[in-house]
């Protein structure tokens, strides 16, 4: 394996030559926030929230999906760094349902545990927010797109890892959404309601229905298992 040398926060480090700037800081304890990441799945770039500054470039940079180079220059948390990352998440939470006290993500979701880094307190960008229907189709899964950050984890995890290829996006711009085809609800889909998107998701737009009967986040065990209901041992825990 080839080894480089990069800069990362004024430390020259060796790293891998074939990892991402992310994975390549991540080995040397340095952490960026990532939404759309995920070690099991290829990364999209989709999130933006791990931008961080490289020498030479032209703008900042989605770590997860740049290799590094030899001698490259990096830094991880300047000023300029943060307010693009709390800009970012000001525009996610511009369109995502505010009801954190009661959302059956609390105490597990990502976004909400970034706006508290990044002192993200109010809906600055205030206007139009999506009023779509909860889809309550399916025995295990609550569906609610006006949680949705689009950050695609479900599409790809369906794909990549349940190789069940139900999910994608439909439409464009503000009415994007992450669904089955036509965005039709799951209970009308080929899905087969493995878990694997609601394992991956980072908001509380997927949930457990099983959660909603009574259960926080931080009283439940995760253990490894086989799902009963498809049987096909994943081993997505
Ligand atoms: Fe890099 Fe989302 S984690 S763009």
């Amino acid at each position: 394996m080839e080894w480089i040398t990069i800069t990362v926060d004024e430390k020259k480090r060796q790293v891998p030559a074939n990892l991402s700037i992310l994975e390549a800081c991540r080995e040397s304890h340095i952490q960026i926030p990532t939404l759309c990441h995920d070690p099991e799945l290829t990364d999209s770039g989709a999130c933006r929230l791990c931008m961080v500054e490289v020498e030479g470039a032209r703008g900042l940079v989605a770590s997860c999906s740049t290799k590094v180079q030899k001698g490259m220059v990096i830094r991880t948390n300047t000023p300029e760094v943060r307010e693009a990352r709390r800009t970012i998440l000001e525009l996610m939470i511009a369109n995502h349902d505010i009801d954190c006290l009661t959302c059956e993500k609390m105490g597990n979701c990502e976004l909400a545990q970034y706006a508290y880094e990044y002192g993200v307190k109010k809906d600055v960008f205030q206007g139009q927010k999506r009023e779509d229907e909860i889809d309550d189709s399916n025995p295990f899964i609550l569906r609610d797109l006006n949680k949705c950050i689009l950050c695609g984890k479900c599409v790809r995890a369906c794909s990549e890892i349940q190789v069940n290829n139900v999910l994608g996006y439909v439409n464009r711009g503000f009415e994007s959404r992450v669904g089955p085809a036509f965005n039709l609800p799951y209970g009308k889909s080929e899905c087969v309601f493995c878990g694997t998107c609601l394992a991956v998701c980072p908001v509380g737009a997927l949930t457990e229905k099983k959660m909603i009967a009574g259960g926080r986040p931080w009283e439940l065990k995760k253990v490894r298992t086989t799902c009963p209901f498809c049987g096909t041992g994943c081993g997505f825990d």
